[in-house]
């Protein structure tokens, strides 16, 4: 079976029960500034799994492309990735266990032949908050599961989401593949890592709702979200003992092969796979509308450390950026079809990888006899003292994992601590130098996001008191740098109002005013003068964050809990977006 045979047998068994198919959404969450990519088919679900209605229906089903970069250490054994195509089924307050289970158990027997006797599910074992899910072992032994083939395990293991910070979650069965191999020992089971067991779906029955402030909301609706791992399946389907020896790595692992036979250079099996997996995720992310270029910050720090990663292991064997750009286009050239846009930005792609190549390769060579002698001269200790880690990065580029893994090679720790302290005080230094710019990156994205959040809150507030009620939101972007704030206005806004508006704010700063959240009806909400934006996608209850005397609006959050914490507020700059609409670029900043 070829992946786009597995794709539409999946989707079309969904639609067959009356799902309604959806397109992948980008792999940049639009809704959810906790996390940095799209880590799951849920995620651009959120809104809807809280209670909002989807214009789709129910029942819905998709392919998404997703990046879960805590895999990235995992790269190179046979089935982790960090890019990842997942096929999902949603139930919106439709079905929940008895139907999904038997869905699930129907497609993995009758449609993809599983021998049942090679499937191993689990379930929540329960805890003091959450009793043991019973039901759903009863109805997997139903379907003809025997008791041994059904675990139960805690939350570590049965309990899914939020994806980021906050948002729906709940307690999941998992469904494993048993590939054969002889159990490792008397506990081994699922949740061991030895191979034995392979995840290949994950049915979450999603009936919380995790707030800010780390509470468990019962939801209005009990949802069904399902995840199943794409390339694994196919992997299994086909026979295969790893990901790489399907069709999907399969080309782009022969021309490297080839161009190391060429060479006369060996490359560990493990190196090869991470340089092929990682040149697909490279291609995929750099591919969003958006635009991700490496840089030092966050989507942009992650594809310059995936990029550099592989230039490194390229040239070890002295493969140079010809070659990685040879393999990116057969990457892009296997995907094209599915996913046009590779092929549209396939200049882009190339253009990226040849120009962090040139940035990279001038400081490796260096860097990396540096980064020798450091690490030969750790002693005794056995740690890489943390300024030194930090001059790797700052002055060759060494993005900090990098420098990790040189370490581990040598069985050398690095001293993290140290290394953040002075990346703290660096950046420290040049948030001074940049005028109150971030130098972001490491920073706690999430503390910093809702800061910013906060401060748009404020600005929104402040335009309103100085240019009028007519001003309204007509957009918002946050990144661990800046705010990005649009909104309805006819003119410029003069240099004075400006400073007027950032006065006001810094005023609400000083003061260090509570933010107040409050849950109620949008009717409610308005009804207390809250503003809001798309009212008429807001479900029943909303929530209201309040700063006494200077903004009160419906929001998801999550915010600061007292506006001190933004330090200051200043305004970068102020433009024209489109008619009638103007854009403020601000920062916040001790
Ligand atoms: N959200 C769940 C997961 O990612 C199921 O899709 O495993």
């Amino acid at each position: 079976m070829t992946a786009k045979e597995l794709r539409t047998m999946y989707v079309n068994f969904f639609k067959e029960r009356g799902h309604a198919e959806i397109p992948s959404a980008s792999l940049l969450p639009e809704n959810d500034p906790t996390v940095l990519f799209t880590i799951a088919g849920m995620h651009p679900l959120m809104p809807y799994l809280l209670g909002e209605k989807h214009p789709a229906g129910k029942r819905l089903t998709d392919v998404q492309k997703c990046v879960r970069t805590v895999d990235i250490d995992e790269v190179g054994d046979d089935m982790h990735l960090t890019f990842f195509e997942m096929l999902g089924n949603w139930s919106l307050g439709d079905y929940f266990k008895e139907e999904s289970i038997a869905m699930s158990y129907d497609f993995l027997t009758n449609y993809l032949h599983i021998p049942p006797e090679r499937l191993a599910v689990t379930v929540f074992e329960g805890d003091e908050t959450e009793p043991a899910d019973l039901e759903a072992e009863r109805i997997w032994m139903a379907q003809g599961l025997k008791q041994e083939q059904v675990y139960r395990y805690g939350r570590e293991e049965n309990w899914w989401g939020p994806a980021g910070q906050t948002g729906p979650c709940g307690p999941d069965t998992e469904i494993f593949y048993d590939m054969g191999k002889p159990k490792c020992g008397p506990g081994c089971g699922p949740a061991c890592k030895c191979g034995k067991y392979v995840e290949i779906w994950n049915n979450v029955f999603m009936q919380y709702n995790k707030t800010a402030d780390g509470k468990f909301e019962v939801l209005k609706q009990k949802n069904v979200d399902t995840g199943m791992g794409m390339e694994r399946v196919l992997t299994i389907f086909n026979g295969k003992t790893n990901v790489y020896d399907t069709e999907l790595f399969l080309p782009v692992m022969t021309r490297l092969n080839e161009f190391l036979e060429e060479a006369g250079r060996q490359m560990p099996i493990r190196e090869r796979r991470i340089v092929c997996e990682h040149i697909r995720a490279i291609s995929f992310i750099l591919v969003d509308p958006r635009k991700i270029t490496p840089s030092n910050t966050e989507q942009g720090y992650i594809v310059r450390r995936l990029i550099r990663r592989v230039i490194r292991l390229l040239k070890q064997a002295e493969l140079g950026s010809a070659h990685l750009c040879q393999l990116a286009e057969i990457t892009i050239g296997q995907y094209e079809e599915t996913y046009p846009e590779l092929g549209e930005s396939h200049g882009f792609i190339l253009e990226q990888l040849q120009k962090e190549y040139v940035l990279f390769s001038k400081t490796l060579d260096e860097g990396l006899k540096k980064a020798g002698r450091y690490l030969e001269n750790v002693g005794k200790s056995g740690v890489l003292d943390g300024e030194l880690a930090f001059k790797l990065y700052d002055t060759y580029g060494f993005p900090i994992e990098f420098t990790v893994e040189l370490a581990q090679e040598r069985g050398v720790e690095v001293d993290m601590e140290g290394f953040h302290a002075r990346f703290r005080e660096h950046q420290e230094k040049s948030r001074q130098g940049a005028a109150g710019k971030f130098a972001g990156g490491l920073a706690d994205h999430s503390e910093q996001t809702a800061r910013l959040h906060t401060a748009t809150h404020l600005l929104n507030g402040a335009l309103r008191a100085v240019l009028g009620e007519e001003v309204s939101q007509r957009g918002s972007n946050i990144t661990a740098q800046r705010l990005r704030f649009d909104f309805s206005f006819g003119r410029k806004v003069t240099g004075e109002e400006l400073a007027q508006v950032e006065k006001i704010v810094n005023e609400a700063i000083e003061k260090k005013i509570d933010v107040v959240l409050e849950e109620m009806t949008p009717r409610e909400a308005y009804a207390a003068g809250a503003i809001g934006v798309f009212s008429e996608k807001y479900g029943e209850r909303v929530k209201v964050y309040t700063i006494p005397g200077y903004s009160k609006e419906i929001c998801g959050g999550p915010h600061a809990q007292n506006t001190g914490e933004l330090g200051s507020f200043r305004i970068l700059k102020e433009e024209a977006s489109s008619a009638g609409v103007r854009r403020i670029k601000a920062v916040i900043g001790n």
